[in-house]
């Protein structure tokens, strides 16, 4: 497969108005896929769809679980069965013990996760029933363990990945492919703000181009850059005792 040309047809990304979402919409639409962006910012999808035939806008909040499924079923009904789908959506707040606020806990369970679960039950019935697709979610090296003050982050997206891995061997024996996308610091919206050192800051073209081609070899874990994927995997691997002696520095 050329890295410039797709292997899917009709692709649905959730959380396409800005930073990865978009960026791969933009670049999956230019190799010839057909891809339906939603979000909840129905102005920025449409100026992101201004004069590419390639690109439609499905206005969604991908908190409210009716929509989802309808979503699916229309964009179906209107491009054909959905071959990739891609959950992008996702809500950060930085969350220290001192500052635990209940609602940002929420929402970024509602988004993050719950979010996936809504958007993979619009399409997962009909790739189980015809035996093929792509699912794939953005989860975020963060969720490989625990890492100060991103409490309500961390723990949603160790919650994707492990969601994940759970679905990988049923999907598998169903023939429909399932990835996980693990980014490292990427320069979006989400991150404009941070005020903390992002080591191996990438730029969102990068990392998009990254994910396309890590889900075009239909990888399981998508991650990157190499090099902070590489030093937390091997953080996860430490005793107890040694992990909190690092990360206690993070505080
Ligand atoms: N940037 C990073 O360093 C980084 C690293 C690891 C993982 N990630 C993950 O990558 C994904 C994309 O983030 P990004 O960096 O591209 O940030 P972003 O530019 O802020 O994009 C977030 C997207 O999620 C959408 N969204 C938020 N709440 C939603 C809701 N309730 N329903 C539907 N869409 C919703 C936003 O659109 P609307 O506001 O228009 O709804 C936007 O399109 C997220 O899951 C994030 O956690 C990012």
């Amino acid at each position: 497969m050329s890295s410039q040309s797709a292997p899917w047809r009709t692709v649905w990304i959730s959380g396409a108005s800005s930073g990865l979402g978009e960026h791969v919409a933009r670049l999956l639409a230019q190799q010839g896929c057909h891809v339906a962006i939603s979000a909840r910012s129905e102005d920025k999808l449409n100026a992101i769809a201004a004069g590419n035939n390639n690109i439609s806008v499905w206005p969604l909040d991908v908190t409210d679980a009716a929509a989802c499924k309808e979503t699916a079923h229309a964009i179906e009904a209107a491009h054909g069965t959905i071959d990739l789908a891609l959950f992008s959506a996702g809500a950060w707040f930085q969350s220290s013990v001192e500052e635990l606020r209940v609602e940002n806990y929420q929402k970024t369970f509602d988004v993050n996760v719950m979010g996936v679960v809504h958007c993979v039950d619009g399409v997962l019935p009909q790739m189980l029933a015809r035996g093929g697709g792509h699912i794939a979610w953005v989860s975020s090296v963060a969720g490989y363990g625990g890492l100060p003050l991103s409490g309500s982050y961390s723990a949603s997206k160790s919650a994707l990945i492990c969601l994940a891995e759970t679905m990988k061997p049923e999907l598998d024996a169903k023939g429909v492919t399932l990835s996980v996308v693990n980014p490292g610091f990427v320069k979006t919206d989400m991150t404009a703000s941070n005020k903390f050192p992002m080591p191996f800051l990438m730029e969102v073209e990068d990392a998009a181009h990254k994910m396309v081609e890590g889900l075009k070899r239909k990888k399981f874990e998508v991650a990157f850059p190499w090099q902070l994927v590489t030093i937390l995997k091997v953080l996860n691997l430490l005793p107890y005792w040694l992990y909190f002696a690092i990360t206690k520095r993070m505080v």
